[in-house]
């Protein structure tokens, strides 16, 4: 990037992370500092990815964001923070150096593009994926290249646990001032190469109680949280990692949806009381629950967040047939052909002892679709410039 050129422009691609250890309450709500450290499984970018331009230039006239095509307040107290946080590492790292490109950057305003592959309205957790990629983006633009976990953090607590591929810790630190509240890897997305994930889109619908909101609201009222945090978590994270490393399938899975429950439970123990889980999801959970004991062990592992959709953990070898279990059980009403998504899924004849055992009272359209993925990669860069969301005019290419 030339000094003097008028427009600069980075694109990244950030993940999806799913929780198996959760993250529920904040000590610290602006630095947002969690209660307990968590543990998460980042989702391929092939099914799941947030992509995110940042361009700066002398020529724009404030800073600006896009959203899937749509412009939003750029003023968010949680983008601001990114934006400042990049901004200062920028400063910090170029501040004694001759370099005045960054610096000239640095004096710019910045229009930002981000779109997701993936519907906002399926309720999947886009914030993670979108405040990763939003730091991801920046930080390239201005040439930093430091640990940046604890930037998406400040967008919002689950994004610091996509800024890396694979199986990864967010630390929750002891410092007051944030800066050991940190992810790490844990183990890369190669290490375990069996691993399946299917998500299972139940609801279009927004959730009830946002994340922030909620969680404040069991920090204040929930004696089960703080018991959880203080003494369960501590415990199942050193388990967790262990499953993980030896690849034990049952270990984690039941681990998986015991800790799903037990931020449910806290959930419940707010008051007032918070639902996360409808129908639906307790139908789901029960159909696991079935299918695991008609095998006789652990195939199957749920979870969910703060919302309905069901999350499944499983091997390859398990795909075929629980997808084909989950077809039976909430035969789709509607895109009949679209209901499997993702990496392919071979079909499956179930037998008539595992049809009569566990697929009973099927629930037509209940689920809208499956999504089949995988754990995958951390943010990449994306190096093809006809990729840009923003055109050389520094407006949005498309719309979404
Ligand atoms: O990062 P937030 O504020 O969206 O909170 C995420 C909370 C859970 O998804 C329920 C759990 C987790 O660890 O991701």
């Amino acid at each position: 990037m030339a000094a003097e050129r008028a427009l600069a422009m980075a694109t990244c691609t950030a993940p999806v992370n799913i929780a198996v250890i959760k993250y529920w309450g904040k000590r610290d709500t602006d630095l947002i500092l969690p209660i307990n450290s968590s543990l998460s499984v980042t989702l391929h970018q092939d099914q799941l990815k947030t992509t995110t331009t940042a361009a700066a230039s002398r020529d724009f006239t404030e800073d600006r964001l896009w959203l899937n095509g749509a412009e939003v307040d750029v003023g968010h107290p949680r983008v601001q923070a990114c934006l400042r946080e990049v901004r200062r590492l920028a400063r910090k790292r170029r501040g004694g150096s001759e370099d005045t490109t960054t610096l000239g950057l640095l004096s710019y305003k910045v229009h930002v593009a981000s779109e997701n592959n993936f519907p906002t309205a399926a309720g999947l957790a886009s914030s993670a994926a979108g405040y990763a990629c939003l730091v991801s983006a920046l930080a390239r633009l201005y040439g930093v290249e430091d640990e940046l976990s604890e930037v998406a953090r400040r967008g919002s607590g689950s994004a610091c646990r996509s800024m890396w591929g694979g199986f990864v810790q967010w630390q929750r630190g002891e410092r007051p001032d944030g800066t050991d509240s940190l992810a790490h890897q844990v183990a890369p997305e190669t290490h375990w190469p069996e691993l399946r994930v299917l998500v299972l889109v139940v609801s279009g619908k927004k959730k009830p109680v946002a994340s922030t909101a909620g969680m404040q609201t069991s920090v204040e009222t929930s004696p089960l949280l703080k018991h959880r945090a203080e003494v369960v978590v501590p415990e199942r994270l050193a388990q967790m990692i262990r499953h993980i490393r030896e690849r034990d399938f049952e270990g984690f899975g039941q681990l998986t949806m015991q800790d799903s429950n037990q931020f449910h439970a806290t959930c419940l123990d707010t008051f007032p009381p918070i639902f996360y889980l409808n129908d639906l999801s307790r139908h789901i959970i029960a159909l696991a629950h079935r299918y695991n004991a008609h095998h006789g062990h652990i195939k199957v592992a749920y979870t969910f967040d703060a919302g309905p959709n069901a999350v499944i953990f499983t091997l390859a070898d398990t795909v075929d047939e629980f997808v084909e279990v989950v077809r039976c059980s909430f035969p789709p009403t509607t895109n009949g052909d679209q209901f499997v998504r993702g990496l392919p899924v071979g079909s499956a004849a179930l037998p008539q002892e595992l049809m009569a055992a566990v697929v009973t009272e099927p629930v037509p359209g209940a689920v809208q679709y499956i999504l089949h993925t995988k754990p995958g990669p951390g943010p990449q860069l994306v190096d093809d410039p006809s990729q840009h969301l923003l055109g050389a005019d520094g407006l949005p290419r498309h719309h979404a």
